[in-house]
C-alpha cells in the first residue's frame, strides 16, 4: 500500500494572501493527519513566500507522524533545517521567479557538494531524499551521496498533452524506479498529481509513498480536508500494487 504524504504549502499561501493568521498550516498538519496521511511535507523558501519559519518550528512541535522540509541546500536553509531536525529532508531546486518547483535537482552537476551536505544532515539524524528527474545519471548520483531516499518528479507525466506523451513518461518513471531500488534507495514521487492520474504512480510496484499538495488542497477548499486527504487515500489502497 503506497502512503500518502501532504505538502501543506497551499494553505500558507491562502494565509499570506491576506498576510494574517489563518488559515494555519499548523491546524491543516493535524488534520490531514487524522485523516490518513503519513507525513507533512512543507517547503521553506528563500523568499518565505508561503510557509515561515515559524511554521517549520511548530510543525516540527506538532507533527506526530513523519515532517519532511523540503529546502535548497543554501547555507541559510541548511542551518534551520539543522536547528529545527526535521525528519527528513527533500532537497529540490529552487528560482525565485518559478511559480513552483520546476523540474528536478541536478545532483550529478554538484555531486561533492551534496555528498558534504548528505552527512550534516546524516550527523544529526536527518534523513535525506533528492527529488529528481527519473534517469539513470540522477538516481546514480543520489545513490553516491549517500541519501537514503529519491523522490521522481512527476510533473513531466502529469503535464503531458497526449496520452502517448504520458505512456512514455510512465515508463520513464518505472523504469527509474526499478533501477534505484537495485541500488538500495527508497522510492516516492511527487508534482503535479492529482485525483485523475496518481492511479497511474501507485501501480508502480517499487513506489513507497507520494507527495501531493495542490490537488488535496485545492479539494479540500470545497470539501473540507479531512474529506480530501480521505478521498486521496481510498485511490490510494485502490490502485496500489
Ligand atoms: N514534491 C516536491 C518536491 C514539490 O516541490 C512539490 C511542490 O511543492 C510537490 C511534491 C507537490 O506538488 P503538487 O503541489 O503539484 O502536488
Amino acid at each position: 500500500m503506497i502512503h500518502l504524504a501532504v505538502n501543506i504549502d497551499h494553505i500558507a499561501t491562502l494565509r499570506e494572501a491576506r498576510g494574517g493568521i489563518e488559515p494555519d498550516p499548523v491546524a491543516a498538519a493535524a488534520i490531514a493527519e487524522l485523516a490518513g496521511a503519513v507525513g507533512i511535507v512543507c517547503h521553506l523558501r528563500e523568499d518565505r513566500r508561503h510557509v515561515n519559519d515559524r511554521d517549520v518550528r511548530l510543525l516540527r512541535e506538532t507533527v506526530k507522524t513523519k515532517l519532511d522540509l523540503e529546502m535548497a541546500a543554501t547555507e541559510e536553509i541548511i542551518a534551520i533545517a539543522i536547528d529545527t531536525l526535521p525528519d527528513l529532508v527533500t532537497f529540490v531546486p529552487e528560482r525565485r521567479e518559478e511559480l513552483t518547483t520546476e523540474g528536478g535537482l541536478d545532483v550529478a552537476k554538484n555531486l561533492h557538494y551534496y555528498t558534504e551536505v548528505v552527512a550534516k544532515m546524516h550527523q544529526n539524524d536527518i534523513q535525506v531524499s533528492f527529488f529528481i528527474e527519473p534517469s539513470e545519471e540522477q538516481i546514480n548520483a543520489a545513490s553516491t551521496t549517500g541519501a537514503e531516499i529519491i523522490e521522481l518528479h512527476t510533473g513531466t507525466f502529469a503535464n503531458a498533452r497526449t496520452q502517448k506523451e504520458q505512456h512514455h513518461e510512465l515508463e520513464r518513471i518505472r523504469n527509474a524506479s526499478k533501477y534505484a531500488a537495485s541500488l538500495g534507495l527508497r522510492v516516492t514521487a511527487g508534482h503535479g498529481l492529482h485525483y485523475g492520474n496518481v492511479h497511474h504512480i501507485c501501480a508502480i510496484p517499487e513506489m513507497e509513498e507520494i507527495s501531493i499538495g495542490h490537488a488535496i488542497i485545492s479539494r479540500a477548499a470545497f470539501v473540507g480536508l479531512d474529506t480530501a486527504v480521505r478521498d486521496m487515500i481510498r485511490i490510494l489502497q485502490v490502485h496500489s500494487a
